[in-house]
């Protein structure tokens, strides 16, 4: 990728050239990630929706691939997944890559979207669609982003569907004839919007050799601060029906603007769940100052969950291969805030390309505020209100904002605890996201700066906070 792009990510997976919206397909299999994706090869903005294809062995390094799935007669190849066929139950050979996409075709009497399916004897390089397809028709406007997956203690494959505002199950022996088992939806959650791209997985409780089921919601419009966003269910599944704990809530999986389609791989190593977002919001996808591509995915996140009270929620924590990008590491040492405080350099020349990891221990203050902000004067502003309990990022003056009136934006994330904090902020060109206890809470939000942030300024009210560490890492 060209490095003369003031804002194409250095760490996060784009398109060479071409727009991009929610990752597809993803599965692991012989130590290669692949990853799809929504992609138009003919142009930066929506449009001719095809499955672009890269791999990559560490989560961070992408290898573009080429495009796998192209539109066809049925129509534009929509969101889907991908399974290992490893007991050749659909009879394209053992250890096929089967792909489920949608078939979006606009015709005069409106849209039409089926389910049709693909698959691959070359690990994923390339792909023959079926001959029977399209697999599953209906009349619903709105019927697409089909998830695959194995569910062993029924032998026997699930499918999920967005059907509206409502997710769908169904079941299959042979991943060709699919019968209907359950619907979820009605008086679940939050419905602003449509509901869209569902994964449901198996997810470790820490603490505990329990695990529990979770459905992914990505739904819009409707997120918490406008536009698209993925809420998430915690449960039990019978291979059919899915039960939701707690049915008045509404869970989010990331608390920023720019975390929409997450889905989770297929078949991933160790027992991981690693989930994928695409990081933009389609308030304003389209627009976004780039134009020899549009959007990134965000960083990788290993999924497990945590329990506060008598709930669980997810913690996302950025897959552990990110560490392997750090190349130069500077330790500020450790410093008291009163009033103010400026970490003039960050580090030097950064490329607007690192992560700084911070423990913080308060004194009595109310706020403790810090901003990243460049010579410009552009600034993206994060503090966590002690009162409130709540961590926040105000990227209004972060740079170019004023392409769509939806960019500029405050965002909130609930907090535990703010007597010691432990965040992590990733920076990458154009975008910031904040980890905060290891995953508790997530923040995603892109930013355009005339020139990267290399300062820090901090301050406080009333009384103290100590940074007892704060370490900056270039990633590479
Ligand atoms: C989600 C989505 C999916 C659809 C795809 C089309 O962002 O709307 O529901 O399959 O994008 O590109």
């Amino acid at each position: 990728s060209s490095n003369r792009e003031t804002y194409r990510p250095v760490y996060h997976h784009t398109p060479v050239y071409g727009w991009m919206n929610d990752p597809n397909g993803m599965f692991y299999k012989d130590g290669v990630y692949h990853l799809y994706f929504q992609y138009n090869p003919y142009g930066s903005m929506w449009a001719n929706m095809t499955w672009g294809h890269s791999t990559s062995t560490d989560l961070t390094h992408w290898t573009y691939e080429g495009t796998a799935i192209v539109p066809d007669a049925w129509g534009a190849i929509f969101s889907g997944s991908c399974v290992v066929d490893k007991d050749n139950t659909a009879g394209f050979g053992k250890g096929a890559v089967v792909a489920f996409y949608t078939s979006a075709k606009s015709t005069p009497w409106g849209d039409v979207q089926s389910q049709s399916m693909a698959y691959s004897l070359d690990n994923g390089k390339t792909f023959i669609k079926y001959e029977h397809n399209p697999i599953l028709t209906s009349t619903e406007r709105d019927f697409r982003d089909p998830k695959v997956f194995w569910y062993a203690p029924g032998k026997h494959w699930v499918m999920m569907l967005a059907v509206g505002q409502e997710m769908q199950i169904y079941s299959s022996g042979n991943l060709k004839e699919w019968k209907k088992e359950s619907s979820f939806g009605a008086m679940q959650g939050t419905h602003g919007g449509v509901w869209e791209c569902p994964d449901l997985v198996e997810v470790a409780v820490e603490g505990s050799k329990e695990k529990k089921w979770v459905l992914i919601c990505n739904l819009n419009p409707g997120g918490p601060f406008g536009g698209s966003a993925a809420q998430y269910f915690v449960g039990s599944f019978d291979g059919k029906k899915f039960v939701n704990e707690s049915p008045t809530q509404t869970k989010w999986l990331d608390w920023g603007k720019d975390n929409y389609a997450t889905v989770t791989w297929s078949n991933a190593p160790a027992g991981r769940c690693i989930a994928l977002g695409w990081m933009s919001n389609w308030q304003y996808a389209n627009n976004v100052p780039t134009t020899q591509y549009r959007s990134a995915n965000t960083l990788a996140r290993d999924l497990t969950l945590y329990r506060v009270g008598g709930e669980l929620y997810l913690k996302s924590k950025p897959s552990p291969e990110i560490k392997k990008a750090r190349a130069e590491e500077k330790k500020i040492p450790t410093f008291e805030v009163k009033g103010n405080y400026e970490v003039a350099s960050l580090l030097a020349d950064n490329k607007g390309a690192y992560e700084i990891e911070m423990t913080i221990e308060n004194k009595g203050t109310s706020k403790i505020d810090f901003s990243l902000m460049n010579e410009k004067g552009e600034k993206v502003a994060m503090y966590y209100d002690v009162v409130r309990k709540q961590f926040v990022m105000d990227r209004s003056a972060s740079g170019i904002v004023g392409f769509s009136r939806d960019f500029p934006a405050v965002t909130v994330a609930p907090v535990r605890n703010t007597d010691q904090i432990h965040l992590r902020l990733f920076i990458d060109r154009s975008s910031v996201e904040a980890f905060g206890e290891e995953g508790e809470y997530v923040m995603t939000n892109l930013v355009f700066p005339a020139e990267p942030y290399n300062r820090m300024v901090f301050s406080s009210d009333k009384g103290s906070y100590i940074v007892k560490s704060m370490n900056v890492y270039r990633l590479q």
